[in-house]
């Protein structure tokens, strides 16, 4: 059983979270064997890192200091097989409760030192949403991808002329869902290859790393 665990990054239950729920489903239908999780970040209380480096000091693979959503997070994100993180484009970059949420695992440095092929068997990839054509998308993308290349772990790109994860445009003021059927086709593909790709590398022969 492959489990897929899905982070929306937006404050609200609209294009981010609609495009990730496509990539979820994508997931579901891709022959694998697989369990999904959709977590919002929105109303979960996650405090700032404050770089007190605690939780390198006491080894811990969490933070030590906050005891908050985080705990939670933590356990999902490493039983997970794969992740994928959704986040609207604010101002060309991820919203601020996706870069909170990922700062938080400055912990998982030494983890990834210790066990490399812990975090190289997590598949990686993101989703982002922008108002306008040509918004962010894509540095929104490095942002998430940066963040998955931090821990070491394999990054899944889109499909056929999707060079990296699913960019999506919502135009308007954004009080559509989600108005993007190409995009959402991409999401879709996306959350499929995540989960081949998630069965591929936990079966995957990592010996010698
Ligand atoms: C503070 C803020 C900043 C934004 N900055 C950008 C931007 O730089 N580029 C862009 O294309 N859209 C930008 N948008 C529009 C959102 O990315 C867009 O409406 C998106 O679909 C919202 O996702 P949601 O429906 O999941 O909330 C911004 C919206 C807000 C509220």
């Amino acid at each position: 059983m492959i489990k897929i665990l899905g982070i929306c990054g937006s404050p609200r239950r609209r294009s981010a979270y609609t495009a990730l729920e496509e990539a979820l489903k994508g997931a579901k239908n891709s022959g694998e064997q697989v369990e999904t999780e959709l977590v919002e970040l929105r109303a979960r209380k996650i405090n700032l890192c404050i770089h007190c480096n605690q939780c390198l000091k006491k080894q811990s693979d969490r933070c030590t200091v906050f005891q908050d959503d985080m705990t939670e997070l933590y356990d999902k994100f490493y039983e997970a097989d794969g992740i994928i993180i959704a986040s609207p484009v604010y101002e060309m970059n991820v919203t601020a409760q996706t870069a909170v949420f990922m700062d938080r695992f400055r912990s998982a440095w030494l983890k990834g030192i210790q066990e490399p092929e812990f975090f190289t068997r997590k598949v990686g990839a993101g989703i982002t949403v922008g108002g306008t054509r040509n918004g962010g998308q894509e540095m929104t993308m490095n942002a998430i991808n940066n963040f998955f290349l931090t821990q070491g772990m394999t990054l899944c790109s889109g499909g056929n002329g999707m060079y990296t994860g699913a960019m999506l445009w919502n135009p308007g003021d954004g009080t559509t869902r989600m108005d993007d059927p190409e995009g959402m086709e991409n999401a879709g593909i996306l959350g499929k290859k995540v989960a081949i790709m998630a069965r591929i590398m936990k079966e995957a022969n990592l010996w010698n790393l």
